[in-house]
């Protein structure tokens, strides 16, 4: 793998203002959010869940603009998770309901805005509408490059890498693998996120220190932020503040501190 998912310098596409990165700062190429939260923040206001979960929806509007505005070129969010189908059928339906109205009506604007959209995990287990909904989206913008989203739906990552294993001993089995040929890379090609570059940087709101099983094996040197806004508050500002913090981390990939 080349410099990508190292967190490239460039330019920052606009002047900085306070909590920004400065000018020259290291941008992550891969910014990786676990937005939660969205249960307590209804919660707090006495309203149902699902209103979190529609104010999250526009908190990942305003993600996508800050993403842009930033030059990240990759941005991952982790919508629903393989264990959220554990929760209550009521809010099940909510969710999936959510997510169709989502794929249905925001492609168009992504698609003008030159996002390529890509959908990671089980996304069998949802309804064949849905289903086709996704197909299409990913299908209509693959030739976009301003900004690759890749959303995470009914993903878990050790499922992920269950199944990676599943095709490699497949393909060992029929011969066309030498198992002691196998590296990372190579396994790394198996999995949901090929083609995609690492995370440089996991963001998780609503206060909770834990991966909740979101890219385990491809966050291996990420850098870690945890905020304690509620996802639905999350915005422009915190996004900025993030990648400020980013800028003064010190990446060292195992190596001697330089
Ligand atoms: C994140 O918000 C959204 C999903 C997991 C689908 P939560 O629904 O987990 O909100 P909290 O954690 O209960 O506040
Ligand atoms: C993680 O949040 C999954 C998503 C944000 C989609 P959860 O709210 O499901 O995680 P736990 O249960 O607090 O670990
Ligand atoms: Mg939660």
């Amino acid at each position: 793998m080349s410099a990508v998912g190292k967190g490239a310098v460039r330019g920052a596409a606009v002047a900085p203002q306070s909590g920004e990165p400065a000018d020259g700062a290291p941008v992550p190429t891969h910014v990786a959010i676990i937005m939660d939260g969205n249960g307590r923040w209804a919660a707090a206001r006495g309203l149902p869940r699902i209103a979190g979960h529609r104010a999250g929806a526009q908190a990942v509007r305003r993600t996508i603009e800050a993403a842009i505005r930033h030059n990240v070129g990759w941005l991952t969010l982790y919508a629903f998770s393989s264990e959220n189908w554990r929760r209550p059928l009521a809010e099940v339906i909510d969710l999936t309901g959510l997510l169709r109205h989502y794929v249905r009506n925001e492609v168009a604007e992504l698609h003008e805005s030159g996002v390529r959209l890509r959908f990671i995990g089980d996304r069998a287990r949802f309804d064949p509408d849905i289903q086709d909904d996704l197909r299409r989206a990913e299908q209509k913008t693959e030739g976009n490059t301003r900004l690759n989203l890749t959303v995470a739906l009914s993903y878990g990552a050790r499922a992920e890498i269950v199944a990676a294993a599943r095709l490699v001993a497949e393909a060992a089995r029929a011969g066309t693998l030498d198992p002691a040929a196998l590296t990372e890379d190579g396994f790394a090609r198996y999995l949901n996120t090929d083609g995609i570059p690492d995370p440089d940087l996991i963001l998780r709101t609503s206060g909770e220190q834990r991966l909740s099983n979101f890219l385990l094996w491809q966050s291996a040197y990420a850098e870690l932020i945890f905020l304690d806004v509620l996802w639905p508050d999350f915005g422009a500002a915190q996004f900025a503040e993030a990648l400020a913090e980013f800028a003064r981390r010190e990446r060292r990939f195992g190596a001697r501190p330089g």
